[in-house]
């Protein structure tokens, strides 16, 4: 016999899109399960993203879970930008009066996981969803696994927010999907060091031998990221070979206060942007990366899986309090306007960065924009609105 249980909203993943949301939805007093495949361990191990945007925090905030982001988080005022033997600055505090606070998405992550049990809120680990089912009609049901059975959680409305290789989308007829992709020839190849970080501030990296990027997750522990192919393999690296390769690609001033350490993780990321449009079918609606992800030069994945939850929370508050289902009706058509927002300014900065195979004229036009973003007023205002995050649209 399936087992079945009943929730308002259920969630599948526990990444900051299914987190954030259970918890702003707990706030008003909405009942949520999330359905996470993964140990609490291994979610809580993952290292990912580390820049948030004013909007992300602000959300954290609005969800109570802010005290140790408030306390351990690092704001940033601007980055440096590396290239053709220069070094140069852009103020984002000048330009729009706002900064970015370096706080781990791992960290987050954990905060959200201890908030919500600590509410009494549902997570159900090792417990991957199967499939989708019943999602347009008036009681959607998520399949799932829990201690080798199938079971069945029965809902109002389901959040897929279960990353690019979960199932929600999957569960989606392929001809009612219009899918967009654009995959890059070459990967990150991250290393996470206590070590202190080599600048107050992000760095990133034009050089001929490819992209580099100086981040940090404290004032002792330091994110170094260097452009790889993307067949690339992390035993192919030694820390002494991350770090002779990162020593070429950094200016001179940098690799004087570079101090390099034994590696706590290193890993690949591939580069890679990809939307799934609509993002609401019937009850089951999609955020973060189960709808979209993008190349990660500018940190935006995170910061616009919190912004679809910004959206989404409102729309189903508006639900329970008011029966409204207008707001539901517009999630899908305003988060993608923010979506493509992003994706715009991730490919770009992506574009002006990286090594594209040997193509000369392609590095002259990347130098040409470099000292234009980095002398011209209008360019370095638009580079910080970007960076800093687009706003969030009224949704109300
Ligand atoms: P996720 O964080 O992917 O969470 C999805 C959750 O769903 C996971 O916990 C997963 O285990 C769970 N899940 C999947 N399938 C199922 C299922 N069938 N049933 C139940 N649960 C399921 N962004 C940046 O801005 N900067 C970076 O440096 C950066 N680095 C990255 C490195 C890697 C290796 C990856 C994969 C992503 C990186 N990103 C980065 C992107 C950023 O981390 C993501 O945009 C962000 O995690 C999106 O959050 P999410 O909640 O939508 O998805
Ligand atoms: C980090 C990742 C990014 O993609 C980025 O643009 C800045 C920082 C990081 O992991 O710290």
């Amino acid at each position: 016999m399936t087992k079945t249980i009943r929730t308002q909203v259920g969630i599948i993943g526990s990444g900051p899109a299914g987190l954030l949301l259970s918890h702003l939805l707990h706030q008003q007093g909405i009942e949520t399960i999330i359905l996470e495949r993964q140990s609490r361990e291994h979610v809580e191990g993952r290292i990912r993203a580390g820049v948030l945007e004013q909007g992300t925090a602000w959300l954290m905030r609005e969800a109570g879970v802010n005290e140790r982001l408030d306390r351990e988080g690092l704001v940033h005022d601007g980055v440096s930008l590396a290239f053709g033997g220069r070094m140069e600055r852009i103020d984002f505090k000048a330009h729009t009066g706002k900064g970015v606070i370096v706080y781990g998405q791992t960290e987050m992550t954990r905060d959200f996981i201890q908030a919500r049990l600590d509410a009494g809120g549902s997570i159900e680990f090792e417990a991957p969803a199967l499939a989708v089912e019943d999602y347009r009609t008036g009681s959607p049901r998520i399949v799932y696994q829990k201690n080798g059975e199938t079971q069945e959680l029965s809902c109002d409305f389901v959040a897929g927010c279960d990353g690019f290789h979960g199932v929600a989308r999957e569960s989606i007829p392929a001809e009612q999907l219009t899918l967009y992709e654009k995959v890059y020839p070459f990967a990150w190849l991250g290393i996470l060091a206590d070590v202190p970080p080599v600048n107050d501030e992000l760095i990133y990296v034009n050089h001929e031998r490819g992209f580099a990027l100086c981040s940090m997750r404290s004032h002792t522990r330091s994110r170094y990221y260097i452009q790889c192919s993307f067949d690339d393999k992390v035993e192919n690296w030694s820390d002494d070979a991350f770090w002779d390769e990162l020593r070429c690609r950094l200016p001179p001033s940098a690799v004087e206060k570079l101090v390099t350490g034994q590696r706590l993780e290193m890993s690949i990321t591939p580069l890679r942007g990809f939307v799934a449009e609509p993002m609401s079918f019937g009850k089951l609606f999609l955020a973060g990366d189960a709808a979209h992800i993008m190349p990660p030069t500018g940190a935006k994945g995170l910061n616009l899986a919190a912004s679809d939850v910004f959206y989404l929370s409102r729309a189903l508050i508006a639900y329970y309090a008011e029966k409204r289902t207008d707001l539901l009706d517009r999630y899908s058509e305003t988060a993608l306007r923010r979506v493509w927002g992003s994706i715009r300014f991730s490919l770009w900065y992506t574009g002006l960065l990286h090594k594209f195979g040997d193509d000369p004229f392609n590095h002259r036009l990347q130098m040409a924009d470099l000292a234009y973003l980095t002398s011209s007023e209008a360019a370095g205002t638009a580079f910080a609105e970007n960076y800093v995050g687009l706003p969030f649209e009224k949704f109300e």
